[in-house]
């Protein structure tokens, strides 16, 4: 469905976000990145349901990232245990501060499911480093495209980040959906800078 231009309701209880889709054929090249590094990146094979949701609520929460908390746990454990699908965690001093997750699961692409970091690996290159990382990963496999979808309520730096990557937009849509701390799912107290609407009883 085509949205109309002007204004559209978007019901108390529910966000609405614009997305960018993007995409990328070829490889891009590495970016500089900090030749000594703070932080070690490990894949992990079959995450439990709790540690992947710390990490994902740690990184996340703060972008109101919600759909992994809400997931029904039979199937979020189907997607961690899944082969296709590469969970990667950057630590600090022992400490889980990225989330890269990586996903094969449709043949000849890979989407960039999730990639972000806690404020505490923020602003010191780690991302620049786990972005080479991804697309290294990534693009050592037999895919013709990499993917990915950033929203307005992500990082205000992401979209950027993701274009100077080698990241090509090629679509916008606008996502509306239950506002994850009505349902519960996110503190009511995050994000205050997006009001919490909720709906009349
Ligand atoms: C988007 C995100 C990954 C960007 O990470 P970041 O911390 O700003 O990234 P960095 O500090 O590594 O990189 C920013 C730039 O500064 C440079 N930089 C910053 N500190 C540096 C340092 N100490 N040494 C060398 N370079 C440094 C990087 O090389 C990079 O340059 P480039 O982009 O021109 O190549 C991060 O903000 C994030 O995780 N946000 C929250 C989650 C989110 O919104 N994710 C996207 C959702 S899809």
């Amino acid at each position: 469905m085509v949205l109309p231009d002007g204004y559209s309701d978007v019901p108390a209880g529910k966000l609405a976000a614009v997305v960018t889709c993007l995409e990328m054929a070829h490889p891009a090249p590495a970016r500089p990145e900090p030749s000594t590094i703070a932080w070690t990146l490990q894949r992990v094979a079959h995450p439990t349901l709790v540690a992947y949701r710390t990490l994902f609520a740690h990184v996340g929460s703060e972008w109101l990232w919600s759909s992994r908390l809400a997931m029904p746990d039979q199937r979020l454990q189907a997607i961690l245990d899944d082969p296709q699908v590469w969970i990667y965690t950057l630590s600090i001093n022992g400490h889980e501060e990225g989330l890269l997750e990586l996903d094969f699961r449709e043949a000849g692409e890979c989407e960039l499911a999730f990639f972000g970091l806690s404020p505490v690996a923020r602003d010191c290159g780690a991302g620049r480093w786990l972005m080479n990382r991804a697309l290294e990963f990534a693009w050592q496999q037999p895919i013709r495209r990499l993917w990915v979808h950033t929203c307005t309520l992500d990082h205000p730096k992401a979209l950027a980040f993701y274009l100077r990557s080698g990241f090509v937009a090629y679509e916008r849509r606008v996502e509306v959906f239950d506002d994850p701390r009505v349902l519960g799912h996110v503190s009511r107290s995050a994000v205050p800078e997006v009001p919490l609407i909720t709906p009349t009883p």
